[in-house]
């Protein structure tokens, strides 16, 4: 599992647990959320290449390091991927938001895609792709099968929880790409739901049931 990171900082499993529970209001799952995302954001971006840059200081010139090249693409898989957005758009607010929304054919099981919208020149740009919940791993790996077809400079996968299996899934159809959650959990269930978990993820975000 060496391409598989969890982000074990003691704020980042603190918030989890507090989400975790069933009583988390709407409100409180949401924010907490946004605080998350934010932190493991802080974690994912740690190896984006940096250039050096001269700028002029109220003193000196100096040269400087800044974030080198095309600006960083958020790909949110809907609906929950959203609730990602806003924390990771607090420490990378020039990040442009790409969207894949997908749907299980319930003949074939497969993922389908209902929408596909990403910024220009993706070729030249880094991906981080955002879902809350890593479970099955098909819509994940359905995601970056497409996403690769543009051929982004690198693809990394964000979630808050995964599932044994759905680490596989990915591991197997896509070697290259680094997960990032914040815990694996046990295992899913028949409905596919991750256990122990936190439930319907996109519900919980959006008061919806
Ligand atoms: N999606 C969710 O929202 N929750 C799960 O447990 C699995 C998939």
């Amino acid at each position: 599992m060496s391409n598989v990171h969890v982000i074990d900082h003691p704020l980042v499993q603190h918030k989890l647990t507090l989400m975790r529970k069933k009583d988390a209001s709407t409100n409180s799952f949401r924010r907490l959320l946004g605080e998350l995302s934010t932190l493991m954001a802080y974690e994912v971006t740690r190896d984006m290449p940096l250039q050096d840059v001269r700028i002029e200081t109220p003193l000196e010139t100096m040269t400087a390091r800044m974030i080198d090249g095309k600006k960083l693409v958020l790909v949110s898989i809907l609906r929950a991927g959203n609730g990602f957005l806003d924390g990771m758009l607090n420490v990378v607010p020039g990040a442009r938001v790409g969207h894949i929304g997908l749907y299980r054919d319930p003949a074939t099981l497969q993922p389908v895609e209902y929408y596909f919208k990403m910024p220009s020149e993706m070729a030249e740009r880094d991906v981080i792709v955002v879902d809350p919940m890593l479970a099955t791993g098909n819509s994940a790996a359905a995601a970056v099968d497409r996403l690769k077809k543009l051929q982004p400079r690198s693809i990394k996968f964000v979630c808050l929880l995964a599932a044994p299996e759905g680490v596989a899934t990915m591991q197997k159809a896509h070697p290259d790409v680094p997960i990032f959650t914040a815990a694996i959990d046990r295992e899913l269930n028949d409905h596919g739901y991750i256990l122990p978990g936190l439930g319907d993820a996109g519900d919980r975000i959006f008061g919806t049931k």
